[in-house]
């Protein structure tokens, strides 16, 4: 994928700003020249073109102040959410959701949410979501990707219609930036080394790439392509 800098900057609210992905998402747009407003509890520092901004996702008019962008600036272009707690939190999840949604109808923002890889078709399986394989989901992490497709049915729910969801491979964790990664729609992806896996780096990338040139798919996944 190529960036075109002749491109306007954007100015993109990140609502878990602190995050793995999150912070990623962020170097990644500044790294673009995009404007960023860093959402989160506990904001981090700021950096140029980065204004840190502490929001909390249960606080529906605190999201949509921080949506509505500095005076100056006016809203956001975009708003990339990608909250998590640890244990998960299906009922916060969800209506963080639905906060985000609901501020950005209000003010024409665009949605993309990083969403959970258990949302997806089993590969080999197509009548099967990845959270109901045990190849991909064990026991102990269910939960987890039943949040995931809460998330997205609460997306698929809502009234407003200018969302994207951008499910993760199985395994996404701190890595390389290395651009390369292949993109699908509503089946989980596996590399070439036949992992299903993507660098938080290169996720970031991919955010980057469908926010400055969406694709027509509401669901969408990414793999590295090595
Ligand atoms: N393979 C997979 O499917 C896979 C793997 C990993 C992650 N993910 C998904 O990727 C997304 C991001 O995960 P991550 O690993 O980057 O999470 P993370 O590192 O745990 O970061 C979570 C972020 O959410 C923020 N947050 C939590 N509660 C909040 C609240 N009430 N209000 C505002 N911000 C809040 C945290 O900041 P504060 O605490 O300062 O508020 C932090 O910035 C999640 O949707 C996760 O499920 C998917």
């Amino acid at each position: 994928m190529t960036t075109d800098m002749t491109r306007r900057p954007l100015t993109l609210a990140v609502l878990g700003a602190t995050g793995m992905v999150g912070s990623r998402v962020i170097t990644e747009a500044a790294a673009r020249g995009h404007r960023v407003l860093a959402l989160s509890r506990r904001p981090a520092d700021g950096r140029p073109a980065v204004t840190p901004l502490a929001v909390d996702a249960t606080d529906p008019p605190a999201v949509r102040r921080a949506l509505a962008g500095p005076a100056a600036h006016g809203p956001a272009d975009a708003v990339v959410l990608t909250v998590r707690t640890e244990p998960v939190d299906q009922d916060f999840l969800v209506g963080a959701t639905r906060t985000v949604l609901d501020a950005a109808a209000r003010l024409g923002v665009r949605v993309l949410v990083v969403g959970g890889a258990g949302a997806l078709r089993s590969p080999g399986a197509p009548g099967r979501l990845v959270a109901d394989d045990p190849a991909y989901v064990p026991a102990a992490i269910r939960p987890v990707a039943l949040a995931g497709i809460a998330q997205l049915r609460a997306c698929q729910d809502h009234p407003y219609t200018d969302w994207v969801y951008l499910c993760p491979p199985a395994l996404l964790a701190p890595g390389e930036r290395t651009g390369r990664y292949r993109r699908g729609a509503d089946t989980l992806l596996t590399a070439p080394d036949g992992r299903s896996w993507i660098s938080a780096e290169d996720l970031a990338t991919a955010v980057l790439d469908e926010l400055e040139d969406p694709g027509p798919e509401r669901l969408i996944t990414v793999v590295h392509d090595g």
